[in-house]
């Protein structure tokens, strides 16, 4: 198993309390979660991994207080246009994922174009889930599925979900010490390494991003197959299962 996560997906949470322990606007913990976001694609770019995912803005979010909402969709257009030169230059490539149907067009047209320029980029694919939610991306594939007469299976579904162009996440993290997925790539997360941290986003750097790196190369991945069976694949072989088998019958 190699050490570095291809593909690292997170939750950023802890801007509202990051902005509140300083008497500021919420927005202002949000604008600071920026910050955090281009050094950590920087440093995903510069480490080599492939693929990063983020949740910026959830399905549920849309209860949030309205100046609170109006403001991550103004922080997303200016970002866009402030963030997506350099993001080009670097060799990212962009991709947003969710329901795109109640954005604003202006919010639209900005994550199209963004798309559009960074589409030639191969080294890091950057993924920001935005108005996405787990359960909407399930239930719009298997609506897609069932609309074209097609069959619902693991396979049809996956391909028809919104992160089918990269492959499922090996790490997620998630900042501002809460411990759990609220609905985030629920179908894609199903093998992933979990990392919780107490540290809010806006504090979130570089360093912390190796350590749940390093955190993630001492664990072991099994995928449903026992220990042994990953130290050494010999000893999943048939004629052991049917000495084995002996013992159960
Ligand atoms: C959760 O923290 C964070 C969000 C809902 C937004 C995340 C957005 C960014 C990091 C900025 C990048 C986004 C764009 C639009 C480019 P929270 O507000 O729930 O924090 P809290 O738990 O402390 O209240």
């Amino acid at each position: 198993m190699s050490s570095l996560p291809q593909h690292i997906a997170i939750v950023m949470d802890g801007n509202g309390r990051w902005a509140t322990q300083r008497m500021l606007p919420r927005v202002a913990g949000h604008k600071r979660g920026v910050d955090a976001l281009r050094a950590c694609v920087r440093h995903c770019g510069e480490i080599g991994v492939g693929v990063l995912t983020v949740f910026a803005f959830s399905s549920e979010n849309w209860n949030r207080p309205p100046e609170e909402v109006s403001g991550l969709m103004e922080l997303l257009a200016v970002a866009l246009s402030r963030e997506v030169p350099q993001l080009k230059i670097d060799g990212v490539r962009m991709h947003f994922v969710g329901d795109r149907a109640s954005l604003s067009e202006r919010v639209r047209e900005g994550l199209e174009q963004a798309e559009a320029a960074t589409a030639g980029n191969t080294k890091l694919i950057f993924n920001i889930c935005f108005n996405y939610g787990g359960r909407w991306d399930i239930a719009q594939a298997a609506a897609r599925l069932a609309a074209s007469h097609q069959p619902i299976t693991e396979a049809s579904l996956h391909s028809a979900m919104a992160m089918s162009h990269v492959s499922d996440p090996d790490l997620l993290i998630r900042t501002g010490g809460e411990q759990r997925i609220s609905n985030f790539l629920l179908w894609q997360a199903a093998y992933a390494e979990l990392y919780f941290t107490d540290l809010l986003w806006p504090d979130f750097n570089e360093a912390a991003l190796d350590a749940a790196i390093a955190d993630y190369a001492g664990r072991e991945r099994r995928f449903g197959k026992t220990s042994a069976q990953v130290a050494s694949p010999a000893s999943a072989r048939p004629e052991r299962q049917s000495m084995l088998s002996r013992w159960v019958a």
